[in-house]
């Protein structure tokens, strides 16, 4: 097993891969916020299809609001670089705030409607913030492949959208959604959970599950499907649902009637301190 290289400055990292670019290699990339468990660690597996594979490592203040958990979002910078070193990845950059935003540290990328519904309805400012550290990250970094998991899929719709528009030369890869034994998607926000919510939040996964099954069956109405979903999730005492969607994966637009071409079923909930979001395609059969 060889060692991980840790790069913290912008121009360390460029020089190092500018000079692996002029050199003929690819290079993968995997940006996170640390706290990294399986579904990160399937993500570095995917980019090390790539000659070089660089995980990011940066807690952005930019993507929370002031009442959420930026100042106790949970981290272990050993257990982190451990993840990388056993999955193969070759660098890990992991920037201070004042190296990552060098200027005022304000939102600079603009992000349209696909980012004002559901997460971003709940959670105004998130995605401005997540754009502007992804287009930081992107102009660092440089041409690459980005891996970022399915879980968030609005936030990948997001990235996909910034990147066509601005004309960026990476290609965005989603990767599946790694889930424990009961359903329950990873996320590093499980940490949260207390043991009864621990035991109800794979309601999640069930509504889509049921969601699923009944696009596959023949419904085409969005709204009884939405319903079933919400009924599913009310079923955890311990659980707030925020939201039940069936949207066009390209849009997030609730499509008049589901057709042959699919949907994405969207749940976010709260439990307690965690707020768990998951989702899911669904096909008729
Ligand atoms: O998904 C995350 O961990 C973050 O939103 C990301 C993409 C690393 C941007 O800060």
């Amino acid at each position: 097993m060889t060692g991980v290289e840790v790069a913290r400055t912008v121009a360390g990292l460029r020089s190092r891969l500018d000079a692996e670019r002029a050199a003929g290699k690819t290079v993968g990339l995997v940006p996170t916020m640390g706290c990294l468990h399986a579904g990160h660690a399937s993500l570095i597996d995917a980019a090390t299809g790539n000659d070089l594979t660089v995980v990011s490592l940066f807690v952005n203040p930019l993507q929370f609001a002031p009442d959420e958990d930026l100042a106790d979002y949970p981290g272990d910078s050993e257990a982190d670089l451990e993840v990388c070193t056993l999955h193969g990845a070759d660098l890990l950059f992991s920037p201070s705030v004042e190296e990552m935003y060098p200027g005022t540290g304000v939102p600079e990328v603009e992000v349209g409607d696909l980012a004002a519904r559901y997460e971003g309805a709940s959670r105004p400012t998130h995605f401005g913030g997540v754009a502007t550290a992804v287009s930081r990250l992107f102009k660092v970094v440089g041409a690459c492949r980005a891996y970022f998991g399915e879980k968030d899929f609005q936030q990948l719709a997001v990235v996909r959208q910034m990147v066509a528009e601005h004309s960026i030369p990476v290609e965005v890869i989603g990767c599946p959604t790694v889930r424990e034994h009961d359903g329950l998607a990873l996320s590093s926000r499980n940490v949260y959970l207390t043991a009864p919510e621990r035991g109800e939040a794979p309601v999640l996964y069930r509504a889509l599950q049921v969601g699923a099954a009944v696009v596959e069956g023949g419904e085409t109405d969005p709204g009884a499907v939405v319903s079933l979903m919400a009924e599913v999730v009310g079923s955890a005492a311990t659980g707030e649902l925020d939201y039940a969607a069936v949207v066009d994966p390209a849009t997030f637009e609730t499509p008049t009637r589901i057709t042959g071409a699919g949907v994405r079923l969207l749940v976010a909930c709260r439990f307690g301190r965690a707020r768990l979001i998951d989702n899911m395609a669904a096909v008729p059969a």
